[in-house]
């Protein structure tokens, strides 16, 4: 319990912090294509795709936890898979507070296709790390029942991973501060809400909401707040302890999350808040109306999310291990 507290502060501090911190801008760096690797990989997506299918029949919790694990990828230093990387000092992204929770399942999607790609003798160590984890994004949105879309290709692996370039939205974030840190990556708020229509599959640990539960915040629906109550009866007893971000279909990749936050039924305040806010609420009315809608913003805000700090040969590589530099 005192290990779950002080997890919890370093992880309170670190949002704090992260504020205090100018983000980088997220230009992109090279020109990527969908058929950047048709030459030389010609069967890249097949292999890709093999590899999460397998992934997913063993775990709902692989789609959920890749795609979390792109986003989380793309925010610090770009989309270059530097959140893989494993320092033997603790240094690198992923022990940091904000990447910690980080599902292992995510990283075995990753390293399962990268296995794949690699035991094809036309491709072995040809294929970046970054651009793998985003096709089986791509791969476990659709295989969820989302949208699929061509992924655009070509980014390298970077070489440095510091936990203190983490930089991540807070699950306690108002629309402003949510739309100040996408803002500053060139996405749109229409993107920000689109992007966080990936709360359609997956979990949250309770810490991340428990202070929406004792005393019940007035914009929890009081059914959902109940039922929350007793999925978290004490947070930081139960460090197990979780709710799904899509209560309604949690595996499911569809819009009835924006029709939970209609209903008061927003997981965390990041979530409820975009029903809340009047200059949000009718892109959400949108989204839970109209679910092409979202899935083609889905898509959209994917793609741009997915130009962000692509490394070249310059400033990366081709990573022979995704868990480490070469
Ligand atoms: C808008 C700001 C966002 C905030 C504040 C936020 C926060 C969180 C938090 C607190 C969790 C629970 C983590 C845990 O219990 O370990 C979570 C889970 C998740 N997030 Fe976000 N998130 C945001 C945006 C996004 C975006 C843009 C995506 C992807 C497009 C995403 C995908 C996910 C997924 C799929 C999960 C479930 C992970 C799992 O079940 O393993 N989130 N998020
Ligand atoms: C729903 O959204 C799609 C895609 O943006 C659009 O083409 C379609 O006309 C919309 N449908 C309705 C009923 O408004």
């Amino acid at each position: 319990m005192i290990r779950m507290e002080k997890r919890l502060q370093l992880f309170l501090l670190s949002f704090t912090l992260s504020l205090l911190v100018s983000s980088p801008p997220g230009a992109a760096a090279v020109q990527l294509d969908p058929n950047y690797y048709a030459n030389i990989c010609p069967n890249l997506e097949n292999l890709v795709r093999g590899a999460v299918v397998k992934m997913m029949s063993q775990t709902p919790v692989a789609a959920p936890a890749t795609l979390r694990l792109f986003f989380h990828d793309c925010f610090v230093m770009g989309c270059d898979a530097s959140i893989m990387i494993m320092s033997s000092d603790g240094s690198d992204e992923w022990h940091n507070p904000a990447d910690f929770s980080l599902k292992a399942e995510g990283f075995e999607t990753v390293l399962a296709a990268k296995a794949a790609v690699d035991g094809d003798l036309q491709c072995t160590n040809k294929v970046s790390c970054a651009d793998i984890l985003a096709l089986a994004t791509r791969d476990v949105v659709s295989l969820s029942g989302g949208p699929t879309w061509p992924v655009e290709l070509g980014r390298y692996d970077g070489k440095v991973s510091l936990g203190s370039d983490v930089v991540l939205p807070s699950p306690d974030f108002n629309l402003d501060q949510l739309n100040g840190m996408f803002g500053s990556f060139g996405l749109t708020q229409t993107d920000m809400i689109a992007l966080s229509g990936g709360h359609t599959i997956g979990a949250s640990s309770c810490m991340f909401f428990y202070n929406r539960l004792y005393p019940g915040d007035p914009t929890v629906s009081p059914g959902f707040l109940l039922q929350l109550q007793q999925s978290c009866p004490n947070p930081l007893l139960d460090p197990n302890a979780f709710a799904f971000l899509d209560a309604a279909t949690p595996l499911q990749f569809d819009n009835a999350y924006f029709r939970n936050l209609q209903q008061g039924m927003g997981l965390l305040n990041s979530d409820q808040v975009l029903f809340n806010d009047p200059r949000s609420q009718g892109t959400v009315n949108l989204f839970a109306s109209n679910q092409s809608a979202f899935f083609s913003a889905f898509v959209d805000a994917m793609t741009r999310l997915g130009r962000l700090g692509t490394k070249t040969a310059v400033d990366g590589e081709i990573r022979r291990d995704c868990r480490f530099v070469n």
